[in-house]
């Protein structure tokens, strides 16, 4: 996902290009907005940390960019790709470090095992959307 203050920041166009550069396919992609209770549901796995509600409230405040990412090992290569979860803490030219503002806004969002991302996909894409 590409997080509504990157989208608000007019970033989608870069972060998109960067990551077909990085060497991922684009299996789907949808310009949408989470409801809350779409925000409730994917983030279900932090409803017990101090910051789900912000993270839910932060979600839905404007659309976002939700895409499927094909290439060998894709979550770990992804989750390099993007650098750490605080951009403060990300690495030279990662996603995160060039355009997340904060733990919360921090860009994007990538799925952390295999069978999460079967998960998340299936959330946002159905069969037919998926190439
Ligand atoms: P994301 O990859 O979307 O997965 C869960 C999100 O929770 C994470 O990125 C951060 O945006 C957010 N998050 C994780 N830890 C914290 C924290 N300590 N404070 C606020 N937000 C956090």
């Amino acid at each position: 996902m590409i997080k509504p203050k990157a989208v608000a920041d007019g970033n989608m166009g870069n972060i998109i290009a960067k990551i077909i550069e990085g060497g991922f396919n684009i299996k789907a992609l949808k310009y949408t907005r989470l409801t809350e209770g779409d925000a409730m549901k994917f983030y279900a796995v932090h409803k017990e940390r101090p910051f789900y509600n912000d993270l839910v409230k932060f979600m839905t405040s404007g659309p976002i960019i939700a895409a499927v990412l094909e290439k060998d090992n894709a979550v770990e290569a992804y989750r390099n790709f993007i650098g750490a979860t605080n951009p403060a803490d990300a690495e030279e030219g990662t996603i995160r470090k060039l355009y997340g503002t904060s733990i919360e806004a921090n860009a994007v969002h990538g799925s952390d095992s295999d069978e999460n991302a079967q998960i998340e996909s299936n959330f946002y894409f159905s069969e037919r959307e998926m190439f």
